[in-house]
């Protein structure tokens, strides 16, 4: 049996992950609007993956037998001062996240709920994946710093990635 915490919080999970698709396809916008089309791509792709995690929280539950219940998404931001702004503000997004994953495991544990737990465990690892990503490519954007290059080689590099379901 799921308690209604647990369910309480895994529908505001559903509505932080369809947020950070939100947000990424934002990006993927905004990208797309100083021409930086490969740097579109990859958030696009992230995008699609934001929308799997809202889905793997959706089928939770319902598969425990759970009424899902879905809330209004925020407005996204529509414009950053340049790539770096754009994947540092990817990257804090990101542990903002974490911080709320963590937050259910700790509930979870809380609610002696171990389907919650073993279901979470799948996202704490993803979390750590996720930081890393959008922290290794801050840091490259970091070096790049003006060169038009180095930008354009990222731009090539980055839309090369492909969604996996
Ligand atoms: Fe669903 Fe990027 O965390």
């Amino acid at each position: 049996m799921i308690g209604k915490r647990v369910v309480a919080a895994f529908n505001d999970q559903i509505n932080h992950e369809l947020y950070s698709s939100y947000l990424y396809l934002s990006m993927a916008a905004y990208f797309h609007s100083v021409n930086l089309d490969g740097f579109a791509g990859w958030m696009r792709v992230q995008a699609k993956e934001e929308d799997s995690h809202a889905m793997k929280f959706f089928e939770h539950l319902r598969d425990r037998g759970a009424r899902v219940e879905l809330d209004q998404i925020d407005k996204p931001k529509a414009a950053w001062k340049s790539p770096l702004d754009a994947f540092r503000g990817a990257y804090e997004h990101e542990k903002f996240i974490t911080s709320k994953i963590n937050g259910l495991y700790k509930l979870a544990e809380k609610e002696s709920d171990y389907p919650a737990k073993v279901f979470l465990d799948w996202f704490v690892k993803e979390q750590v994946e996720e930081e890393a990503t959008a922290s290794g490519i801050v840091n490259m954007l970091e070096r790049i710093k003006d060169s038009g290059n180095g930008l354009i080689m990222l731009d090539r590099e980055l839309g090369k990635r492909e969604f996996k379901a």
